[in-house]
């Protein structure tokens, strides 16, 4: 690690992605922190309001740097935070980071900007398709306009668990098909149809699956009805009417932002998240935003990195010489406590 270079974590429902800034081909793994003990402690970490406890953040931030095998103390670090958070969780991020882990200095922000900073711009609206939620989120010249961000609750595990059930209906004969196998299944086959998925025209488009015991899986049409899922949720998934599909919640979070903001949103529909990598969501997503926002510049931004956008834009952040004048300090932690990390910057 040299002087320059900032430790940069993401925490995310699914999976942590953690590494030195500048540096994201040694981007840690999903799989590596998907050791037993960490899931366990996400999935358990989780209150009632969806924060951790002291302790099991400090177990939490112990694995990450433990597995990232650099000592924090004397580091710079970033963080990603949720909308979510509240302001009791950030202050005792805080105060763990400078306290436990006696950090220099730190960079705690909103997981969507930090993805749109990763694209070159300050405006636009954040498509986040993350572990069980996607995420729409307007932010207009770095702030966040909270009161337009939009939630829907399908998430790429639940695409996962959708496949799972297709896959087990198809091969009744086979008790061995685990949520792995069919997030293998997934992540591996599944597309996006460029027009809504007709399911009694689906038969053409079967595929099978061999898994590394020679066992062939019938996948017929699960591939292209996990893409489709995002877009129509209730129609695939089983869902209520009621959970719109992703391109009408870009939609919903462009009409609820303030109309003199909009002709500058559109210009940076950015999307990101794990979830998004599903082959052809770009192009479908492209084609049924601009039916909705028929604006002339209505830009759909998909960067093939976009599963890790949230840890790069963070990285770049941290690379910026304007950054040492936005992480707060040990100085200013010692001065103020915990409570500098809700000092606008
Ligand atoms: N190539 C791929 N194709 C399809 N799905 C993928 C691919 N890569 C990752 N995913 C899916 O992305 C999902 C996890 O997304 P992500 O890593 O953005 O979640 P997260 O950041 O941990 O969650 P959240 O932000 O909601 O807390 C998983 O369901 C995983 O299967
Ligand atoms: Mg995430």
């Amino acid at each position: 690690m040299t002087d320059s270079q900032t430790i940069v974590i993401d925490v995310g429902k699914y999976s942590v992605k953690a590494g030195l800034s500048g540096d994201a081909s040694k981007l840690s793994s999903p799989e590596a922190y998907r050791a037993v003990e960490l899931l366990e402690l996400q999935n358990a970490a989780y209150l009632p309001e969806g924060e951790f406890s002291r302790e099991q953040l400090e177990t939490l931030y112990a694995n990450i740097f433990k597995s990232l095998d650099i000592s924090p103390s004397g580091q710079t670090v970033v963080l990603s935070e949720p909308l979510s958070i509240s302001n009791r969780q950030r202050e005792l991020v805080t105060q763990l980071m400078f306290e436990t882990y006696n950090v220099t200095s730190m960079f705690s922000h909103l997981d969507a900007c930090l993805a749109l900073y990763g694209t070159g711009r300050a405006s636009g609206i954040v498509v986040d398709v993350g572990c069980n939620t996607t995420r729409a989120i307007p932010i207009y010249d770095g702030y966040p306009i909270q009161t337009a961000a939009k939630e829907t609750p399908v998430g790429g595990e639940d695409i996962t668990e959708l496949v799972l059930r297709l896959l087990t209906n198809a091969n009744p004969t086979l008790n061995t098909i685990t949520v792995d196998i069919a997030r293998t299944v997934k992540e591996r086959l599944a597309l996006c149809p460029a027009t809504p998925l007709d399911m009694s025209q689906t038969a053409h488009t079967e595929r099978t699956f061999t898994l590394p015991d020679d066992t062939v899986l019938t996948v017929k049409s699960a591939h292209a009805e996990a893409g489709e899922a995002l877009f129509t949720p209730s129609r695939v998934n089983g869902l209520g009417k009621n959970i719109i599909g992703i391109d009408d919640l870009v939609h919903a979070a462009y009409m609820a932002a303030p109309s003199d903001y909009r002709s500058e949103l559109v210009k940076s529909i950015s999307i990101c998240g794990g979830g998004s990598m599903i082959k052809d969501i770009p192009d479908r997503l492209e084609a049924e935003v601009l039916a909705r926002i028929p604006h002339p510049d209505t830009c759909i931004l998909c960067p093939p990195d976009r599963g890790e956008a949230v840890w790069l834009g963070g990285s770049i952040l941290a690379s910026l010489k304007s950054f040492s004048q936005v992480a707060l300090t040990k100085r200013d932690y010692d001065e103020v406590g915990p409570s500098i990390v809700h000092r606008k910057n």
